[in-house]
C-alpha cells in the first residue's frame, strides 16, 4: 500500500457493550426531557448541525432522515429527540436495530449543551431500551478522530472489538 503511495488517514473504531448494567446517569441537564414522540424536524436540524463539524460526514436532507426512520432495520423504540424547558431539540438519538443486536447509528447533543451529561443519558435510555427487549449488545461505529463520541462511549462501558483503517490515494 505504502509504495503504491496510499496514506492512512483514519480508523473507524467498532464498540460494543452489553445493556446491563444499566448506566449511572446524574439529573438530565435543567430540566431536559425525553419526547414521547420523535420531533423529526427538530431531530433533522440538530443532526445537521451536530455533525457539521465531525470530518467525513455530510448533511442530511429531510428525504434521506425519513427514509432512514422508514427503514426495514429503524429501531422507533430506541430513536428519540430531547428537549429543553422551551420545548427545542437539543439532543436526539437514531438507533438501528438488527435481529441479534442494536446500533447507536447517530447521537447528537447541541453545541450548547455539551459536557453536562445529555450525552450520557441518551446513551444510558437506548441501553434501557436494549435491555428491556432482550438484545445482548449494542454497537456503535466511531471515527477514531471523534474524540467526544469515543470519550462518550468509552466511560459508558463500551469497548472496542475491531477497527477498520481507511488509506487513501491522492488523485
Ligand atoms: C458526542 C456528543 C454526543 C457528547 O455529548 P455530551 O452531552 O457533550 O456528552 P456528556 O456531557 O454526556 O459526556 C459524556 C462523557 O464524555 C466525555 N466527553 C464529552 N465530550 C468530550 C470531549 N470533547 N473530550 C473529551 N471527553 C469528552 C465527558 O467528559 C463525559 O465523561 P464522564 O462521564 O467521565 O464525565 C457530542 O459531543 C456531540 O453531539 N458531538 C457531535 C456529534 C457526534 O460526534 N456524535 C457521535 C457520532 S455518532
Amino acid at each position: 500500500m505504502i509504495a503504491r503511495g496510499y496514506q492512512r488517514s483514519i480508523d473507524f473504531a467498532y464498540l460494543g457493550r452489553a445493556p446491563t448494567p444499566p448506566l449511572a446517569v446524574g439529573p438530565p441537564p435543567a430540566a431536559v426531557r425525553r419526547g414521547a414522540d420523535l420531533d423529526r424536524a427538530g431531530a433533522h436540524a440538530l443532526q445537521n448541525l451536530a455533525f457539521a463539524e465531525i470530518p467525513n460526514t455530510s448533511p442530511v436532507t429531510r428525504a434521506d432522515f425519513d427514509a432512514g426512520l422508514a427503514s426495514p432495520t429503524a429501531w422507533p423504540a430506541a430513536t428519540s429527540s430531547w428537549h429543553a424547558a422551551d420545548g427545542r431539540c437539543v439532543g436526539f438519538m437514531l438507533g438501528v436495530r438488527e435481529p441479534d443486536h442494536g446500533v447507536i447509528d447517530a447521537v447528537g447533543v447541541d453545541p450548547a449543551w455539551r459536557g453536562r451529561g445529555l450525552g450520557r443519558a441518551i446513551v444510558a435510555d437506548v441501553l434501557a431500551v436494549a435491555a428491556a427487549e432482550g438484545l445482548p449488545e449494542v454497537r456503535a461505529v466511531i471515527a477514531s478522530t471523534n474524540a467526544a463520541s469515543l470519550a462518550l462511549h468509552h466511560r459508558a462501558g463500551f469497548v472496542e472489538r475491531a477497527r477498520k483503517e481507511l488509506w487513501d490515494l491522492a488523485w
